[in-house]
């Protein structure tokens, strides 16, 4: 069944841009819903309720008409006599009149005797099938329904007898009449039952349908509001006036407001950020620039050039981190790429790549492994932490320092430690280098301050976590990363050997 709804029609209308549109299944309009489940139920009640109707009807409409027949079979009956131990009837011109008075109905009467014979009245009027003699008490006034000369009859009987007569001795009187009468009173009463539903039903749909739109007002209110707001506005939305089953869907719809706002502004603050950022090289760049422009000795000249490159170096440098640290946080590599990966391989390799910048800043690079340790994870994000973590320690370490690179495997955890003697860090700024763009003050070096904070978004990525400390063992400092350790998954238990089997199948044993 489908109800045109206010809801749908206004959602037709409305202008473009209100969203996604539903497939056909899901465009299901609550107002059609709740209609359809209270009103399809009446189709089939209605019905139910007119046959009722019906039959009690018939019912009442029988009660005074049969108690008018039963007057007649008394009327008759007390007009019989006995004479000489047999009956004899003589009616009265007053009740043989009672008997045709009928303007609607035809009136059928006989007396007989128990041999069949007529005493009086209707020949042919058929005469009951009883069998038992608990079915013709005497005095009792019985009824039935039946068909005679094409009509359809009631029929009141009793049968007469002495009360010192043998048991086969009595008398049937019976009255019949057509059913005209009764079915026009039937008629008459469905007719008044019937009739102002007609009415009542339309009128009770009409007032459903008002309060539902009515009672559905509320949801459009809060469409409305949805609809008219501001792209830009992630203010929650007030659930001063929502109804109460409304409000948890207003209360998740506004948290959903409230992460969405926290990142935007998260955003909007790394891309100001990114941007100053990108502001100090390139106006470095451009200094140069000029320098070199109007610098005439070739040496100064080439000096400018080798500058210009190097800014450009930090400059690409600062765009890949950026790059990386966006990579990192949309999920562009996301969960799906994680594989079980050997962590100790994998730092291994990166550790090879640094060896030469190590060598060249007069830094002793070693690396600790206990073999393999298998973690799951993503191969490109975790040679990126390795990386920031190994840059930072040969960064702030000194000439003639050690940087060492150790895993290790605790069965439940892989840790991946970065340890240097280098310039350190003190506890407080420890906390806070995994800022995106902090700095340590006097931080030796060039940077940008991203280096930490993209290992921090990779370790969430693999649900590890990230720490920088004060080296334990003296100077410098610990880097270290604490990963779960990952597991094959278990092979489906063996099904156990059929030894009957294998031995029907062995060869029988010589002598
Ligand atoms: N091994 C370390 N020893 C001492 N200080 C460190 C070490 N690692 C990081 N830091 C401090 O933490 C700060 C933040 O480090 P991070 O790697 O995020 O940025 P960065 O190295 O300054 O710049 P970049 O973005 O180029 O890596 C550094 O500036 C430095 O002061
Ligand atoms: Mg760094």
């Amino acid at each position: 069944m489908v109800w045109a709804t206010a809801l749908n029609d206004r959602k037709a209308n409305s202008p473009a841009g209100g969203g996604t549109p539903l497939s056909p299944e899901t465009e299901r309009s609550l107002f059609g819903e709740i209609l359809d489940w209270m009103l399809a139920p009446l189709l089939f009640v209605w019905p139910l309720s007119i046959a009722f109707t019906h039959y009690f009807a018939n019912n009442v409409a029988n009660f005074p008409y049969d108690q008018s027949l039963r007057e007649h079979v008394a009327t008759i009956s007390r007009q019989i006599q006995m004479v000489d131990g047999k009956p004899v009837i003589s009616l009265h011109a007053a009740t043989r009149a009672m008997l045709r008075a009928d303007e609607l109905d035809s009136v059928y009467f006989h007396v007989l005797t128990q041999d069949r014979k007529l005493l009086v009245g209707d020949q042919d009027l058929p005469v009951p099938e009883t069998t038992g003699k608990g079915e013709r008490v005497p005095g009792e006034i019985y009824f039935r329904d039946m068909e005679y000369k094409g009509q359809d009859i009631r029929v009141a009987y009793s049968f007469i007898a002495e009360p010192q007569a043998p048991a086969d001795q009595w008398v049937l009187v019976e009255v019949a009449e057509t059913t005209e009468k009764r079915t026009q009173l039937a008629n008459r009463i469905v007719a008044s039952v019937i009739l102002p539903q007609f009415i009542i039903i339309p009128l009770a749909v009409m007032l459903v349908w008002f309060g539902l739109s009515r009672g559905l007002r509320p949801l459009t209110r809060l469409r409305n509001t949805i609809e008219h707001r501001d792209p830009a506005d992630l203010s929650p939305i007030a659930t001063r006036r929502v109804p109460e089953e409304l409000e948890p869907l207003v209360e998740a719809f506004n948290e959903m407001l409230e992460r969405m706002k926290r990142n935007v502004e998260a955003q909007q603050r790394f891309v100001a950020d990114a941007a100053h950022q990108m502001r100090t090289p390139l106006t470095g760049l451009k200094t140069q620039a000029q320098f070199a422009a109007r610098e005439t000795n070739p040496e100064a000249l080439r000096h400018a050039l080798r500058q210009i490159a190097t800014g450009v170096d930090r400059a690409g440098r600062l765009v890949n981190q950026l790059l990386t640290l966006a990579r990192t946080e949309g999920s562009e590599i996301g969960q799906q790429q994680h594989e079980p990966t050997d962590l100790s391989q994998l730092v291994r390799e990166v550790v090879e790549d640094w060896v030469i910048v190590a060598l060249d800043k007069g830094i002793d690079l070693g690396f600790e492994s206990p073999g393999k340790a298998m973690i799951t994870g993503n191969a490109f994000l975790l040679r990126e932490l390795a990386k920031n973590l190994i840059d930072n320690a040969i960064r702030y370490t000194p000439s003639g320092g050690h940087v060492t690179c150790r895993i290790i495997d605790t069965g439940k955890t892989v840790l991946l430690e970065v340890e240097d003697d280098g310039i350190g860090i003190s506890l407080e700024q420890a906390e806070l280098v995994f800022e995106r763009f902090y700095r340590v003050d006097d931080a030796a070096g060039e940077g940008s301050g991203l280096g930490l904070a993209i290992v921090q978004e990779i370790a969430n990525q693999h649900d590890a976590r990230a720490t920088l400390r004060p080296n334990p063992r003296g100077k410098g400092a610990v880097a270290r990363v604490a990963f779960a350790t990952w597991y094959p998954p278990l092979p489906p238990p063996a099904p156990p050997e059929d030894y009957a089997e294998l031995y029907r199948q062995s060869p029988p044993l010589g002598p």
